[in-house]
């Protein structure tokens, strides 16, 4: 177990060395952030990015290998590591830390494998949320033994329908199908193993109709922080139309979550997440993600992340005018309850310039140009990479483009601005982030 007690040695000569685990935009954003700290910081990432590069070192290893994070935290002396996205978190980073003679001394920002399970399984997400009365969708979990009863229940809902795959199944598991008979015939072909294991329980939902918001908490498993909300904007096309991405773009904050709305959500969905999480003997140290809907001026819990939001972080951070690495050490520490969150009342966005034919085939290693005629945006990498000098593109979304304003109108005036200058062949980002706000 992690010792809640132990104090993380940022205030010994040496400083503090962080191992941030990824090598998206979200991760560029967090060791931005966390580079800005007053404190002494060596900053690792792993694997990173040619954006990360220029903020800490980039350690080349495959992070699915806890056997090589380890080697790399060990050689590198790290005192804390910070995990970026589900994948390591679902498959037990956290755990296999805890477990290891030579690793346990080392927090881990991140939820272990039973508690990532609320982002891992959407059927123990969904079981959670009843039991602890979080407002959110009706729904039924079947699996091939019972697939009558899913068709019952299908038929009992209106259009569209909700089928969602229990296990993670890359951002794919979610369909929402407009008639019956196609809901049923996707029910069969998602037991079927259309997404493979992901797939052998089914979620059927209840269709909400409202607009959407990500609310984000920091959390020692104990007490809690709110960060700054945001608005992503998931599908290709302009008008969110289209296939479903990983996100196009992000604004924060979001006007329709004022502060009534955000006592509901802390009163109704936050306080009763972090209370279940207790009762369930589960210890959450990391980030929360909230996917969020409200409905009638009420909110819903949609789903919950194990992590951070990517592109939200990429506007989050701008706004989060604390120290991060303050706010990391309270949670390894336990003691988040004494630090202290502010935002920035600046509007915040960011646009995402992603490959030509994302999010289905995409080539990589195209030459980027003109990351040297932006001003006044931040620019933080996605799938980018250095090679022979040079930074081309190594990933479906390539560069988020963030900016400050007064209002989102005068942030994405100054994000489309320099989204222009970036160039590279087959680039493409919508136009119309924030549209709907
Ligand atoms: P999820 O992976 O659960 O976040 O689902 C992906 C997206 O599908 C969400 O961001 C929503 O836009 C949509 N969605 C999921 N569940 C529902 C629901 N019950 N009602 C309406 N939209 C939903
Ligand atoms: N932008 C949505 C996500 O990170 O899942």
């Amino acid at each position: 177990m992690m010792n809640n007690t132990q104090n993380t040695p940022s205030s010994g000569d040496r400083g503090i060395s962080i191992l941030l685990i990824g090598s998206g935009g979200r991760e560029h954003a967090l060791a931005w952030k966390i580079a800005q700290s007053p404190k002494k910081v060596k900053l690792f990432i792993a694997p990173g990015n040619a954006g990360t590069s220029a903020v800490g070192t980039n350690l080349d290893i495959n992070v699915s290998d806890f056997e090589a994070v380890k080697k790399a935290a060990l050689e590198n002396v790290i005192d804390m590591v910070v995990v970026g996205p589900e994948d390591p978190l679902v498959k037990g980073i956290v755990d296999f830390f805890e477990h290891d003679d030579a690793l346990k001394h080392i927090p881990v920002v991140g939820p272990n494998k039973i508690a990532a399970q609320l982002e891992g399984s959407k059927d123990f997400s969904k079981k959670f949320m009843v039991k602890y009365r979080i407002p959110t969708a009706r729904y039924l979990s079947v699996s091939k033994e019972n697939m009558d009863k899913g068709a019952d229940f299908l038929k009992s809902l209106k259009p569209p329908y909700v089928l969602k795959a229990d296990g993670l199944a890359a951002g794919k598991g979610v369909l929402i199908l407009d008639n019956l008979n196609q809901a049923l015939s996707e029910l069969e072909s998602m037991l079927g193993g259309k997404f493979g294991k992901a797939g052998d329980t089914v979620l059927i939902e209840e269709f909400l109709t409202g607009i959407e918001c990500s609310v984000f908490v920091i959390t020692d498993g104990k007490n809690y922080k709110i960060l700054p909300e945001a608005k992503d904007y998931k599908r290709i096309g302009e008008g969110d139309t289209g296939l479903n991405t990983g996100g196009m773009g992000a604004v924060s904050p979001v006007n329709f979550a004022d502060e009534v709305f955000m006592q509901k959500v802390e009163e109704r969905i936050i306080k009763p997440t972090i209370d279940g999480l207790q009762q369930e003997g589960i210890t959450y140290k990391g980030f929360i993600f909230f996917g969020l809907i409200k409905v009638d001026g009420e909110p819903y819990l949609i789903e919950y992340n194990a992590r951070m939001g990517d592109p939200e972080t990429e506007v989050v951070m701008l706004r989060l005018k604390s120290d991060l690495v303050e706010l990391l050490e309270g949670v390894a520490d336990g003691n988040l309850n004494e630090k202290l969150v502010e935002f920035d009342d600046r509007f915040a966005t960011t646009v995402m310039l992603v490959s030509g034919g994302y999010p289905e085939d995409y080539e990589k290693g195209k030459i980027i140009t003109g990351l040297e005629n932006v001003s006044e945006s931040i620019v933080f990498h996605a799938g980018t990479k250095e090679r022979n000098g040079e930074t081309v593109t190594n990933g479906g979304r390539v560069i988020a483009v963030s900016s400050f304003g007064r209002n989102k109108e005068e942030a994405l005036a100054v994000s489309y601005k320099n989204a222009e200058r970036i160039q590279f062949e087959g680039r493409y980002f919508r136009k119309d982030i924030g549209f709907d706000l």
